[in-house]
């Protein structure tokens, strides 16, 4: 099977991207794939159409060094990806393409629209469960819709007016955060409400609608989903970032955060963790995979925080330490991908 892996990307969490993607890509059975790889951000060719040469482990680890210089807003670049990503059509053919992104330009569909285009299989979700997925504001109008329960909110969006009165009469903490973003980028708790609109500019940052939540404290939990009609659930992930705050540093630092599966909680509240995820899963029409992220609170109440179309993969990523508890070794969730990808 040929697979081409699009990596990288201009999101804010293109660091990430490209974490999950060398991951990925020290992990595809070089027996069973032709591996190429793509930085859709610069189009350049990561990976030649060819096994990696000397075992699985391939030179690109040097990419990381500088992307925090980069200042991704919004939207991706995945149209410098184009002229490499037809050229890889028509030359290496691949049969799949692994989208190993995330964000804005990568996790949202824009990237699966252009694969849709050219008439190539990719693993996850497609246009309009990704599209839905990313934008926390939409998700949460046709989550809750459903029936899901979402902490209480508002969305305020750049350039139309604000009602802080309203705001301000939300009991504090608040989470603020961009409406498509992930890996906690741009996002505030705050309690005071001074820190209010300084926080809603931060939002802004990183994306043109932001949402003000109720914080809501309890046990959070991550429940991974596999399957396109047929949903397996995987084990329940519970995460205990030693800071108390689930934020970037916490997700990516190895060791700052406790990630417990089985997660601590009991069969009710797991079995109905269970249905909720594999509702979101269906409710947003994803396909694949998804994973997502959920408060247990003291008194029983689950509340859905979001549900993610292109989890991490990276090293301390959370799906693949649930799949891994499931028996699912790393390469062969890989495999799992993508024959759904093909289904
Ligand atoms: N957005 C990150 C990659 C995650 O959900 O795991
Ligand atoms: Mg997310």
């Amino acid at each position: 099977i040929k697979v081409a892996v699009l990596m990288g990307g201009s999101s804010a969490e293109r660091d990430v991207s490209l974490s999950t993607g060398k991951q990925i890509l020290n992990a595809l059975d070089p027996n069973q794939y032709i591996v190429s790889a793509i930085d859709t951000a610069t189009g350049n060719r990561l990976l030649p159409a060819a096994p990696a040469a000397e075992g699985r482990t391939l030179p690109i680890v040097s990419l990381t060094a500088d992307v925090h210089a980069l200042t991704p807003v919004g939207g991706g670049a995945a149209i410098e990806a184009l002229p490499e990503l037809s050229r890889v059509r028509a030359e290496d053919k691949p049969d799949v393409v692994f989208i190993a992104l995330h964000g804005p330009g990568g996790e949202d569909g824009t990237v699966q629209g252009m694969l849709e285009v050219l008439g190539i299989p990719y693993t996850g979700s497609g246009v309009l469960a990704s599209a839905l997925a990313m934008d926390k504001a939409m998700s949460k109008r046709v989550l809750t819709g459903a029936g899901v329960l979402m902490p209480a909110g508002e969305t305020v969006r750049r350039g139309r007016p604000i009602d802080w009165d309203t705001l301000r009469a939300m009991p504090l903490p608040v989470i603020v955060k961009p409406s498509a973003q992930g890996s906690t980028f741009g996002v505030t708790r705050v309690t005071e409400a001074d820190q209010l609109e300084g926080a809603i500019k931060t939002a802004f940052e990183y994306d043109d609608a932001a949402l003000i939540e109720q914080f809501v404290t309890g046990t959070e939990i991550t429940v991974p989903v596999i399957g396109n009609r047929d949903l397996e659930i995987l084990p329940i992930v519970e995460i205990v970032p030693a800071s108390g705050f689930y934020d970037f540093a916490a997700k990516y630092t190895p060791g700052a955060t406790d990630e417990i599966v089985p997660a601590r909680v009991s069969d009710s509240i797991a079995a109905e963790a269970r249905r909720i995820a594999a509702l979101c899963h269906e409710t947003l029409g994803c396909r694949g995979m998804s994973r997502t992220d959920m408060i247990v609170t003291s008194d029983g109440a689950i509340y859905t925080l979001e549900t993610n179309t292109i989890p991490g993969m990276t090293t301390t990523s959370l799906l693949p330490r649930s799949a891994q508890a499931a028996g699912i070794a790393f390469p062969k969730l890989l495999d799992r991908l993508i024959e759904l990808a093909l289904e």
